[in-house]
């Protein structure tokens, strides 16, 4: 029996999540799927975002469907989706930007460098420790070639190794590792980089990069694509593994009806891929391909669907292709 996770969290993830929930029913009616309540909105019940039992709820999954979570700019809170990706050791955030005339995975080293949460604040001034170890990069720079093995074997690795000491370590790390598995690769400073993928991203295949690096390179890639309602992403350990958006909880437009469910949808055929039901992920693009030729979209891209109704139109292809 396949268990699946299913956190919404809060704003739009109570939207685009049970639509790709409905999507994975579909292909795999015999998966169980369990709700886990995790959130900002659970806070504002009980004063705590994600309990030790939700971990291991979490932990009991063979893979978790996650939606988006709100991050109050509170001074002691810390984003919970933080806290799941370091307590399942998720080091590993995959996010394919495909569309016209663009093919790349970011590999987003998910578990440390500024994101370390080691933080202090004195009077006069606040401190972030960045920490990069040499096992979360080269475990990250493993992840990485062997993608791009799987693609068009070409490594890109995002730095900043001409002013932070920590990321030479990290470039450097990247480099011995593309080096000993044959892959070959490129450096490039992750500022000029930003640009060069929005400029030429055809040049592209897969780019490795620390935590914050990552985070702003995947939104800025977004734009290649037709924006962040669009790409999904899955958060990798040894031994789980996360499915969510690269969007949040957009509490712009939320309640409306109207997020774009594609991000979450193409979050689950990342989930399928996962679990080896290459043929399920397979249906999942085909039928968002169908859909999206027909101009059902959500506001976003230009279209007036709702998000049920992109949906229901994605299931209704899903059924035809299937027959
Ligand atoms: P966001 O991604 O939520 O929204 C940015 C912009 O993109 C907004 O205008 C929003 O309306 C739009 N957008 C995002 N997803 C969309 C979709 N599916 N369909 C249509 N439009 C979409 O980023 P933000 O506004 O910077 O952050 C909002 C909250 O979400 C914050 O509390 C932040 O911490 C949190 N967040 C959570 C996650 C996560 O849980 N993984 C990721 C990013 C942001
Ligand atoms: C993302 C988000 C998160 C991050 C936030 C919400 C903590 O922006 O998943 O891209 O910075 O990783
Ligand atoms: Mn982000």
């Amino acid at each position: 029996m396949t268990a699946i996770a299913v956190v919404a969290g809060d704003g739009i993830g109570q939207e685009v999540v049970p639509v790709a929930q409905e999507v994975l029913a579909l292909l795999h009616p015999e998966y169980e799927f369990y709700p886990v309540e995790i959130g900002y909105g659970k806070w504002k019940k009980t004063r705590t975002a994600c309990t030790p039992d939700d971990i291991t709820l979490l932990r009991g999954a063979d893979a978790i469907l996650f939606g988006a979570v709100t991050t109050p700019p509170a001074a002691d809170y810390r984003s919970v989706v933080l806290q799941i990706r370091k307590e399942l050791d998720l080091y590993a955030n995959l996010r394919p930007v495909r569309g016209e005339g663009v093919d790349i995975m970011v590999v987003r080293e998910n578990t440390e460098g500024l994101y370390s949460g080691i933080e202090w604040q004195e009077e006069d001034r606040a401190s972030t420790l960045r920490v990069i170890t040499r096992k979360g990069s080269e475990r990250i720079a493993r992840t990485a070639c062997r993608i791009a093995r799987e693609r068009r074997n070409l490594l890109t690795i995002g730095n900043k190794a001409n002013v932070i000491k920590s990321d030479a370590f990290f470039r450097d790390i990247c480099i011995r590792t593309a080096e000993e598995e044959g892959v070959p690769y490129t450096t490039a400073f992750i500022d000029a980089l930003t640009l060069d993928v929005l400029m030429h991203p055809g040049r592209y295949d897969v780019i490795v990069t620390t935590n914050i690096f990552g985070d702003i390179l995947s939104d800025a890639a977004a734009y290649l694509v037709g924006g962040l309602g669009l790409l999904p992403s899955a958060n990798i350990g040894d031994s789980h593994a996360l499915f969510e958006p690269v969007h949040g909880s957009a509490p712009d437009i939320a309640g409306q009806g109207i997020a774009n469910p594609v991000a979450a949808i193409r979050s689950a055929a990342m989930l399928l891929a996962h679990l080896g039901d290459t043929r399920g992920a397979a249906l999942i693009d085909n039928a968002l391909r169908l859909t999206a030729a027909k101009g059902i979209t959500t506001p976003d891209t230009g279209g007036t669907a709702s998000t049920r109704e992109v949906g229901d139109a994605v299931c209704t292809a899903i059924r035809r292709l299937m027959e």
